[in-house]
């Protein structure tokens, strides 16, 4: 049986599939979404094939990633979020499932993927354990999650979540530290850390909750120009404090529990 938590998202992303496909309609929100890939997907191993997108939502980030492994998977809790990808991406492996509960072999993937679905979560170790066992020993997890280093990011975080309809009051982004330990606790080493999205994430992250945005000329080029502001922010250890989110790359410890 579902769990409280998972019932709970599965409502909400029932009401949310829409609003993703909306979201992603725009194309200067397109070309900060595909940015954003790009920097996650630039993480793959040479030579993985056996790929999974765990928590793939409206399936937009699959479709560029079965570009070049047409073999990958997704899985989701939500449904509604699977059928709009199966109407943007026909054809593709798509799995209604809980992370709680995979319903894979063990090991048998090079590389699991999670774009903001750990803090959906409320057992952050065990979810992250699940990812370790999918993986082959020498896989790599690369996640992208809310980053709340910034006192003013997460304030405004824990305003959004508490308010708005979109978000599970449960629903929390991470320090960069808290990420960390979470990792390690579940058996993972982290080589490598960065920050991504500052001003490209407020401006072309949600076209559909503030709307003036669709309507300023030349959006798309703005896009693009805060992206390269972005990319030189979070290269930079002080300013990267700005950044919106975190992107890890890690691997199971050797000796790790299996
Ligand atoms: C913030 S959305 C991100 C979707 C997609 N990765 C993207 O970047 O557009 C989080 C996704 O995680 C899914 N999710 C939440 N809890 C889950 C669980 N326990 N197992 C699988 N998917 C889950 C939700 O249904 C939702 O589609």
């Amino acid at each position: 049986m579902a769990s409280n938590n998972a019932q709970a998202q599965i409502e909400l992303h029932r009401a949310l599939a829409p609003r993703y496909a909306f979201r992603y309609s725009f194309p200067f929100s397109r070309l900060f979404q595909q940015d954003w890939h790009a920097e996650m997907m630039g993480h793959i191993p040479e030579g993985s094939k056996a790929i999974l997108d765990l928590g793939c939502g409206t399936g937009f980030f699959l479709a560029e990633l079965m570009e070049k492994h047409p073999s990958a998977v997704g899985l989701d809790i939500s449904f509604e979020m699977l059928q709009v990808s199966d109407q943007y991406i026909p054809g593709a492996k798509l799995v209604t499932g809980d992370a709680e509960r995979l319903p894979f072999k063990p090991g048998v993937f090079d590389v699991v993927f999670c774009k903001g679905s750990l803090h959906h979560t409320r057992d952050h170790v065990a979810f992250l354990k699940h990812c370790r066992e999918a993986l082959r020993p020498g896989g790599v997890l690369i996640m992208s999650e809310p980053c709340n280093d910034n006192p003013f990011i997460r304030l405004a975080r824990a305003i959004m979540y508490k308010k708005s309809e979109h978000f599970d009051v449960g629903d929390q982004g991470f320090t960069r530290k808290g990420v960390l330990d979470l990792l390690d606790q579940a058996d993972f080493e982290t080589p490598k850390v960065k920050k991504y999205g500052v001003l490209a994430y407020v401006f072309a992250g949600f076209p559909d909750h503030l709307s003036i945005l669709r309507y300023i000329p030349g959006n798309y080029w703005i896009t693009r120009a805060f992206l390269a502001i972005d990319r030189v922010l979070c290269a930079l250890p002080l300013f990267s404090l700005l950044g919106f989110h975190i992107v890890t790359v890690s691997h199971p410890k050797s000796g790790g529990e299996s």
